[in-house]
């Protein structure tokens, strides 16, 4: 199949990489020349495991290239997926500018019949409207069959996730965008939903803010337990082996982040009050969520007393383990509020220390350091933030023998409290330890 991807952000770019990788010919486009130009000299953009080896392998096989010629790749393929970003306006309604200005060229230059694929993540409704406007804009010249495909793809397992998804969504009214989408993801072998275009787009809103208030549900939980001295990972644990509750997605923590749940949580909210209903559960979300963060920084400055002149040092500023991606990371708050309350802030990241520079740098008192060691060397505290495996493994024997004080505020629940104390830590988490 002949395959354009307009944009080539994050998900553009794993879709185009992994439609490759499924035999098709596949155009990447993005208007950023020097986002192509990285693209085509072998250089991915973006922290991703794996993807720079399938980029390179679809690439050499002349399954996968990369273009800034948008008329040409519209012309040239059937199937054009638009996968440009949807940011949040001021009012947080999702800037539909880039999506409907992708449609319309796809309108201005098409000359026969095509599938356009909706990947981005777009209100309800949107894929009805991009009908009207390829059609509008087109003169009824051509045929435009709309899908709505949502991805569910998680950012450091986002191959995996393409390749071996648990289900994948299909809206369409259309009987052969129907059958090019089967032909399309057939090869998976994993379950494809058809449906019409409002259900498959209210499938990506409901699945994700369900996910996210999973999360706050088990740090609600979580902070029941500080109040009635029981231990979150046990409650959650006894929960999740109902199978009608599951285990994942009940972590308690800092709170989620990451560029979809905030913003698509915020966006539900809005889409809902548009259409006349207020979805005040979804706001009790958001609200825990910000606890969360706030909640930690209280049990620091409890347990500190005054922070001014206290060397901390931050470990994980990443959103998540295996990525690269600050959006709405809890470091974003917790950096800067100990940065005010006059603490030197010393943070390490394994792999996002460049874009916690471009967002640190101009803080006094923060400094970035080369590893976990260097920030720990002398520290008042310990703060863990990100769940990385190597934080996991580290040697905390020999971390108590640079740390000026024996403490840590784990943010992510990665230790057993007991052999913290064992190893002669005080050891302070989410949801286990009474207030
Ligand atoms: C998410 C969805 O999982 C994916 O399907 C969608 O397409 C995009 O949004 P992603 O943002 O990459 O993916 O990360 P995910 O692994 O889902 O984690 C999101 C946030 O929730 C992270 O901040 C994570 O730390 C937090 N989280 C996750 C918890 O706090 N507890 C959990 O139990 C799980």
């Amino acid at each position: 199949m002949k395959i354009a991807i307009i944009g080539t952000g994050y998900v553009g770019l794993v879709t185009g990489a992994c439609l490759a990788e499924l035999g098709n010919r596949v155009t990447c486009v993005d208007n950023n020349s020097e986002k192509i130009q990285t693209l085509n000299s072998g250089t991915i953009p973006i922290f991703e495991p794996d993807l720079e080896e399938i980029v390179k392998r679809n690439v050499n096989a002349k399954r996968l290239f990369f273009s800034i010629d948008l008329p040409a790749s519209i012309r040239e393929n059937d199937v054009i997926f638009i996968a440009v970003g949807t940011p949040s306006k001021e009012n947080g309604e999702a800037d539909l500018s880039f999506v409907e200005g992708v449609a319309r060229k796809i309108a201005q230059h098409s000359q026969n019949p095509k599938i356009v694929v909706e990947k981005s993540t777009v209100p309800v409704e949107t894929g009805r409207r991009l009908q009207a406007l390829l059609t509008s804009h087109n003169g009824n010249k051509t045929r435009f069959e709309v899908v709505s495909n949502p991805e569910f793809l998680r950012e450091g397992s986002a191959i995996h996730d393409f390749l071996h998804p648990e289900r994948v969504v299909i809206g369409t009214n259309s009987e052969s965008a129907r059958a090019k989408m089967q032909e399309l993801y057939g090869p998976l072998n994993s379950p494809i939903i058809f449906t019409d275009i409002n259900s498959a787009e209210l499938i990506k809103h409901a699945s994700n803010s369900f996910l996210a208030l999973k999360i706050s549900y088990a740090n609600a939980i979580a902070n029941i337990c500080e109040l009635t001295g029981a231990d979150v990972e046990e409650v959650t644990y006894g929960m999740g082996l109902d199978s009608r509750i599951g285990k994942q997605f009940l972590r308690a923590g800092i709170g989620f982040g990451g560029s979809c749940f905030p913003k698509d949580v915020d966006a539900f909210i809005r889409i809902a009050k548009q259409k006349g209903y207020s979805f005040g559960l979804l706001e009790e979300v958001q609200r825990i969520n910000a606890f969360q963060r706030k909640h930690f920084f209280e049990k620091i400055k409890k347990r500190l007393g005054s922070l001014k002149g206290k060397s901390l040092a931050v470990l994980g500023l990443a959103f998540k383990p295996n990525t690269d991606d600050l959006r709405h990371a809890p470091s974003l708050d917790l950096v800067p509020w100990l940065q005010k309350e006059g603490a030197l802030v010393r943070v390490f990241d394994p792999v996002a220390m460049n874009p916690a520079r471009l967002k640190f740098d101009s803080l006094p008192n923060v400094q970035f350091c080369a590893d976990e060691f260097e920030a720990m060397n002398l520290a008042d505290a310990v703060l863990i933030l990100t769940e990385w495996q190597q934080f996991k493994e580290l040697d905390w024997e020999k971390a108590n023998a640079v740390l000026k004080k024996a403490l840590i505020f784990d943010g992510r629940n990665l230790f057993v409290p007991n052999r913290m104390k064992q190893l002669g830590f005080e050891y302070i988490s989410v949801g286990r330890d009474a207030l």
